[in-house]
């Protein structure tokens, strides 16, 4: 059987040499991709899930996270830096722990879910709360690693990119071909630059017949791609896309043009039924933002613009466990808790409806 090495050896082959000569890895990547009947059902497609939330940190930011720190270490890094919403902290923390390097994190007072902040810590990261949203953090992180000596792993370092690029073979070593549509989830525009130019680089090497149009969906409160400007103060639940000013803009943009593409927004609301819907009728947990993709799919479908029978497959970028309070509260906002029974086997059955 094949023992699965992380991404930088599976493919090694399409991979810049600097990334390989000393590879950190946790042995990310190879992860499932998923059949959703529910939402084939629901849009007259054929829909899979690319599940990031399988890799060592429950999200899709390892893939780009081993090839960074590799990079990094290979220099002669000590120390490296990042900002993030959450995920990007608890990656870059358990990566650099891995190779012997310190970590500074720099997240939004208030708005990063619980579980990220907790791996962070757990990791031994040194994080900083800054009085600001994730741009703030993003600008204040750039200028530490130039001024200071610290290497910078958000996603505007090239080397995450190249990792990131992994999800792409990996969905057309799976299907045998690529998908017809490609949709996910856009907060700073790493994701959807990185599986754009996956798709590319598998078609040119012949991996591939064709290359998928790239969807992409904005939360409605952080949506500046769609709206053409920055947003001083992003709002949305799906605090992993809470972004106003997209580092890697230009980029989506090209994305979206070259591959016949599309970038729009979900509101919260649509996000929260696609994840009920994802967790509830597929069987797969994700995150709030994790679930922009099916939201956005979904809201497409609904105006008749899913193409019967295209194969799509949505990337859900992290695990449910990140933020799990959302699965405990109903549609209209009230707390979810569990039947209390006495521990006898007929007040049992009868609070199951047993007969
Ligand atoms: N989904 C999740 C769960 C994320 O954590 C992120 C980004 C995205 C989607 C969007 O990806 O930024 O490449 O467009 N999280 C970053 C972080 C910003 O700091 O963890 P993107």
């Amino acid at each position: 059987a094949h023992v699965w090495q992380g991404i930088i050896k599976e493919y090694a082959d399409y991979l810049p040499e600097h990334l390989t000569t000393h590879i950190v890895t946790l042995g990310e990547g190879g992860t499932p991709l998923v059949p959703a009947p529910a939402l084939s059902q629901a849009t007259g497609a054929t829909v899979y899930l690319k599940v990031e939330g399988m890799n060592p940190t429950g999200s899709f930011k390892d893939r780009g996270m081993t090839t960074a720190i590799s990079a990094a270490a290979a220099r002669g890094a000590k120390a490296v830096v990042c900002a993030s919403t959450g995920n990007t902290s608890a990656s870059a923390a358990a990566y650099a722990t891995h190779a012997g390097m310190v970590c500074a994190v720099l997240v939004p007072d208030g708005k990063i879910a619980m579980g990220k902040l907790s791996q962070a810590i757990a990791h031994g990261a040194q994080l900083l709360q800054v009085d600001g949203n994730f741009d703030d953090c993003l600008v204040a992180a750039r200028k530490l690693a130039e001024a200071y000596p610290v290497e910078l792993v958000n996603s505007v370092n090239p080397d995450r990119i190249e990792g990131q690029k992994t999800g792409s073979f990996e969905v057309v070593d799976v299907l045998g071909d690529a998908p017809d549509i490609h949709a996910l989830p856009v907060g700073n525009a790493g994701n959807i630059t990185a599986y754009w130019k996956g798709y590319q680089e598998y078609y040119d090497a012949g991996q591939a017949t064709k290359t998928p149009a790239m969807w992409g969906f904005q939360a409605e409160g952080a949506s500046p791609i769609v709206a053409g400007h920055p947003f001083d103060e992003p709002e949305t639940i799906a605090t992993a896309i809470r972004i106003g000013n997209p580092a890697s803009w230009d980029k989506a943009l090209a994305a979206r043009d070259t591959s016949g593409g599309l970038i729009d927004s979900v509101t919260d609301h649509e996000i929260l039924a696609a994840h009920r819907l994802l967790s509830a009728d597929v069987g797969v947990f994700v995150e709030p933002a994790s679930a922009a993709g099916a939201a956005g799919i979904l809201k497409h479908a609904a105006a008749g613009r899913v193409p019967h029978g295209a194969t799509i497959v949505i990337t859900v970028t992290g695990h449910g466990l990140k933020d799990p309070a959302w699965a405990l509260r109903t549609e209209s906002g009230e707390d979810i808790t569990p039947v209390r029974v006495t521990a006898d086997v007929v007040s049992i059955a009868q609070a199951l409806g047993l007969n």
